[in-house]
C-alpha cells in the first residue's frame, strides 16, 4: 500500500502517452506539442471539467520532467529509458501484444526480457498514478501497454475506483493462450472494477479467457473475485463501450470555407479525376494497405477503372518505425505503389498518390470532402476512427465508405459497404460498386452513417464509461 497524497486528484487518467509530445528544445528547455490522437480529444472535455491529472510518457527516451499543467490538467510525465522504449514499447507492446491481439496477422515475438521490461514499466505507471490520486478517486487506465496497472494500483491503493479501457481487439482464447504470461495479464486486468472493450465480441472473448485460465466464477459479463477463503471480495464488469470522435467539431471543421475550398483545390491539383479514392492509415500491417492497393491495381489492369481518370490517394502516416514488421511493410507498400505507377501512370498523372506523412486535421477534413470513395479496409482494427471522421465530414451527404468487416466500426456503421479485406475479388467488386454508386443510394447510406456518428460521439463514450464506473460502490478503506 502507498500513502494517499495530501492534494490528490479526483480523476486520474493513465495512458502510455501524454496528450502532448515533449522534447528538449535547443536551449535545453522542455517544449511540447499537443498530440492529435483520438484519446486526447476524447478526454479533453472530461479532464477540463474534473480536477484531473494525466499520467503518461512524453514520447522521448531518457527525459525526466516535473509535472506541468496544460489547460487545467496536470500532466505527470513517466520517464522511459532508451532500453524501456526498446523492450517495453517497441518490443512487448508492439511486437508481442499488438500482433497477438490482431489475430496474429504478423507473428508475435515472445521474449522474456521484454516481459520483464513490461512488468517493470507497468509498475512505474501504477506508482505514478497512486501518487496522484486523492482518496477514493477514480483512475482510468488505457490500453494494452498498461494491462498490469489495474492490479498493481489496487494493491497500492485499495481505496480507488479503477477503470480500464482496451482500445484494440481482445483476441479469442485460442490465440490469447499463446502468450506465455497470459495468466499474469488476465490477473492484471482483473484489478479493475470495470473493463471496457470496443465490441461485445471482445468482452465475450475476455470473459471466456477468465473462465478458462482462472478458477473465478463468471455470470454474464460479471466476474466475481474471491478471497483465499472463497468469500466474495468484489465484482469486475466487462462490457462494450464503442469509442467515437468529437463528431460535431469535425462536422463544423469540414463546413468551414477554408476546408471546402481546399477540397476543391485538392481535386484540381490531382487533375480533376473522375473518381477519387482515399485511404488514410497509420502505416501498420493491420490496416490492409497492401491488399487494398493490390485490388486497385487489378481494377486498373482489368480495365474496370480507368488509370487516366482515377486516382487513389493513400496517406500512410509513419508509425513504430523501429519495429521490423513496420519497416518491412513500408518496403512492400512502396514497391507495390511504384509498380502500379510505373505500369499505369502517364506523364503528369500517377494513379496512386502515396504520402508517407502526417497531416493536420484541416487537411484531413479537406481530403475526406474531396474523396468519392473512402477505403477503410483494415484486416483487423479495434474501432477505426477514420471511418467515423469521413462520415462526420460529409455534411453534403455524398461519398461512399467501403469498410472492412473486421473493424469495430463495422458493428456500428450500417450505411457502409462492407467487405472481407482478404477477399480481393470481393473488394474489387465493392470498390467498383462504390465508385459508381447511384447518388440517391449514396445519400441514403451517408445519412445513416452520419446519424450514428453524430448521435454517438466521444463525449457520450466517456460519459457512459465513467457513469458505470462511478456507480461501483465506494470501497471502505483504511489506507
Ligand atoms: O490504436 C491503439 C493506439 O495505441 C492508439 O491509442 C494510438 O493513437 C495508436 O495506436 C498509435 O500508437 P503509438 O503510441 O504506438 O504511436
Amino acid at each position: 500500500m502507498s500513502a494517499v497524497p495530501k492534494d490528490g486528484y479526483d480523476l486520474v487518467v493513465v495512458a502510455n502517452r501524454l496528450p502532448v509530445d515533449v522534447s528538449l528544445g535547443e536551449d535545453g528547455e522542455p517544449t511540447w506539442t499537443r498530440s492529435p490522437g483520438g484519446l486526447v480529444t476524447a478526454l479533453a472535455p472530461v479532464m477540463a471539467q474534473a480536477d484531473g491529472a494525466w499520467v503518461g510518457w512524453g514520447g522521448s527516451p531518457d527525459l525526466t520532467l516535473d509535472p506541468f499543467e496544460v489547460d487545467g490538467t496536470q500532466l505527470v510525465p513517466v520517464t522511459l529509458s532508451a532500453d524501456d522504449v526498446e523492450r517495453y514499447y517497441e518490443g512487448f507492446s508492439n511486437d508481442t501484444l499488438w500482433p497477438l491481439y490482431h489475430d496474429v496477422i504478423a507473428p508475435p515475438a515472445f521474449h522474456r526480457q521484454w516481459w520483464e521490461a513490461y512488468r517493470r514499466v507497468n509498475r512505474r505507471f501504477a506508482e505514478a498514478a497512486a501518487a496522484q490520486a486523492a482518496r477514493g478517486a477514480t483512475v482510468w487506465v488505457h490500453d494494452y501497454q498498461l494491462q498490469l496497472v489495474p492490479a498493481l494500483l489496487r494493491e497500492l491503493r485499495p481505496d480507488l475506483r479503477i477503470g480500464y479501457f482496451h482500445h484494440i481487439p481482445f483476441p479469442p482464447l485460442e490465440i490469447f493462450a499463446q502468450l506465455p504470461w497470459r495468466k499474469a495479464v488476465v490477473e492484471g486486468l482483473l484489478g479493475a472494477d470495470l473493463i471496457g472493450f470496443q465490441r461485445g465480441g471482445d468482452a465475450a472473448n475476455f470473459v471466456r479467457v477468465v473462465r478458462r485460465l482462472t478458477d473465478l466464477t463468471t455470470r454474464g459479463q460479471v466476474v466475481t473475485i474471491t478471497d483465499e477463503h472463497g468469500r466474495t471480495e468484489r465484482h469486475v464488469r466487462a462490457a462494450a463501450f464503442p469509442i467515437s470522435i468529437d463528431s460535431a467539431a469535425f462536422d463544423a471543421l469540414a463546413r468551414t470555407d477554408a476546408v471546402q475550398e481546399r477540397a476543391v483545390e485538392i481535386r484540381h491539383e490531382l487533375g480533376n479525376p473522375t473518381i477519387l479514392l482515399l485511404g488514410v492509415d497509420r502505416l501498420d500491417y493491420t490496416k490492409g494497405i497492401r491488399h487494398r492497393i493490390k485490388a486497385y491495381g487489378e481494377l486498373l489492369q482489368d480495365g474496370r477503372l480507368s488509370p487516366s481518370e482515377t486516382t487513389l490517394v493513400q496517406v500512410a502516416s509513419p508509425s513504430r518505425e523501429n519495429v521490423g514488421a513496420y519497416a518491412q511493410l513500408r518496403d512492400e507498400v512502396e514497391l507495390l505503389v511504384g509498380r502500379i505507377n510505373g505500369d499505369f501512370g502517364q506523364v503528369g498523372h500517377a494513379p496512386v498518390q502515396y504520402l508517407h506523412q502526417s497531416f493536420p486535421m484541416e487537411e484531413m477534413a479537406a481530403l475526406y470532402l474531396a474523396a468519392d470513395v473512402m477505403l477503410v479496409t483494415a484486416l483487423r482494427d479495434g474501432m477505426n476512427l477514420v471511418a467515423k471522421e469521413y462520415a462526420a465530414a460529409r455534411s453534403d451527404d455524398r461519398g461512399a465508405l467501403v469498410l472492412g468487416e473486421f473493424t469495430g466500426a463495422a458493428d456500428e456503421l450500417a450505411g457502409a459497404i462492407l467487405v472481407n479485406p482478404h477477399d480481393i475479388d470481393g473488394m474489387k467488386d465493392a470498390i467498383t460498386y462504390a465508385a459508381h454508386l447511384d447518388p440517391r443510394e449514396a445519400r441514403k447510406r451517408m445519412r445513416r452513417l452520419r446519424r450514428r456518428v453524430l448521435g454517438h460521439d466521444v463525449n457520450a463514450w466517456s460519459r457512459e464509461f465513467l457513469a458505470v464506473l462511478t456507480a461501483v460502490p465506494q470501497r471502505d478503506s483504511h489506507v
